[in-house]
């Protein structure tokens, strides 16, 4: 049996800004999906999926998964039936990285199964290939955090960079319920994008110039001014209409809970929304708050 990992994730400023080639910052979170991969006898494969979900979302995602997996097959030259087993302490949701760490976790346990030896570039590359199912044409932040984990500067195209900080701060993630779709979010900017175009350019050199005073304000700690930075964010992504009632409106309560910013994360129009709560009790009363108001909220750290 073979066996592979890969992390859940946190986009704390510019998705989809990052389709285009504007930098984003994102952190690995301290929850997995693991994969356990056995050669069988049969047609191409077959899923066990036991992770704990959002209601509705393995179901919604099936055809893409499937899609996914013979992707992942299909770039690791694998030709034989596989049997997979899906777990870990990722509840599987939208804008926590599941994809991507499913994609991660399952191309590790088929290199440990076939005992082929891959690189993490090499498994990042076959994440990558599997993302394509769900994102369509992804940038590649996704699985760059499932895959090597760490506080992470992406730009599409280049090498990644590890931010180092002083010590893991603490989030909280505020799930809205709703199962996206981020292929249709990540489309839905191209068009207005063209559509709008002068509207746009204005948007993405805000999120340009926002992201570099970011990077500066998470390396000096200064956190009031990163959760500034969030909220700011937030505003840029509503502009280009990729938020939604539900993550407004839990983005509110965060705020008002005291959380030093709040933002949606991710490819939006559901799925989760992120705080900045440094130190446990502030981390505890925001996601108090978050609960209260009948919603899960999964605590966790950036910076691991
Ligand atoms: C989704 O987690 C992040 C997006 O920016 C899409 C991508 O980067 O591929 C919306």
């Amino acid at each position: 049996m073979g066996k592979g990992y890969g992390y859940g994730k946190v986009i704390l400023f510019n998705e989809h800004f990052v389709v285009y080639g504007i930098p984003a910052i994102a952190s690995a979170i301290d929850k997995k999906t693991i994969a356990e991969v056995k050669k069988c006898h049969g047609r191409e494969f077959i899923i066990h999926d036991n992770r704990e979900e959002t209601p509705g979302y393995k179901k919604e995602k099936l055809e893409q998964q499937k899609e996914s997996i013979r992707l992942i097959k299909k770039a690791m030259g694998i030709d034989e039936c596989i049997e997979i087993w899906l777990s870990g302490d990722l509840r599987a949701a939208s804008g926590v990285g599941a994809s991507a760490a499913s994609c991660a976790a399952i191309a590790r346990a088929i290199a440990d199964e076939f005992g082929m030896k891959f690189s993490d570039e090499e498994i990042n590359e076959f994440a990558y290939e599997g993302e394509k199912a769900y994102h369509g044409n992804p940038s590649g932040i996704d699985n760059t955090c499932a895959t090597f984990g760490g506080l992470v500067w992406y730009e599409k195209g280049k090498k990644m960079e590890l931010l180092k900080i002083e010590k893991p701060v603490e989030i909280v993630m505020g799930d809205t319920g709703i199962v996206a779709n981020t292929k249709k979010a990540v489309e839905g900017v191209r068009e207005r994008r063209e559509k709008y175009k002068e509207k746009y350019d204005k948007i993405f050199e805000e999120a340009k110039q926002l992201v570099y005073e970011a990077r500066e304000a998470l390396l000096s700690m200064k956190l009031d001014r990163v959760g500034e930075l969030m909220n700011k964010n937030h505003e840029l992504l509503q502009e280009i209409e990729v938020s939604s009632p539900e993550l407004d409106f839990l983005v509110s309560v965060a705020r008002k809970a005291g959380a030093y910013g709040a933002k949606m994360t991710g490819g939006g129009l559901g799925g989760y929304m992120v705080a900045l709560t440094p130190g446990k009790e502030l981390q505890e009363k925001v996601a108090k708050a978050i609960e209260k108001e009948g919603y899960y909220a999964l605590r966790t750290r950036i910076g691991i």
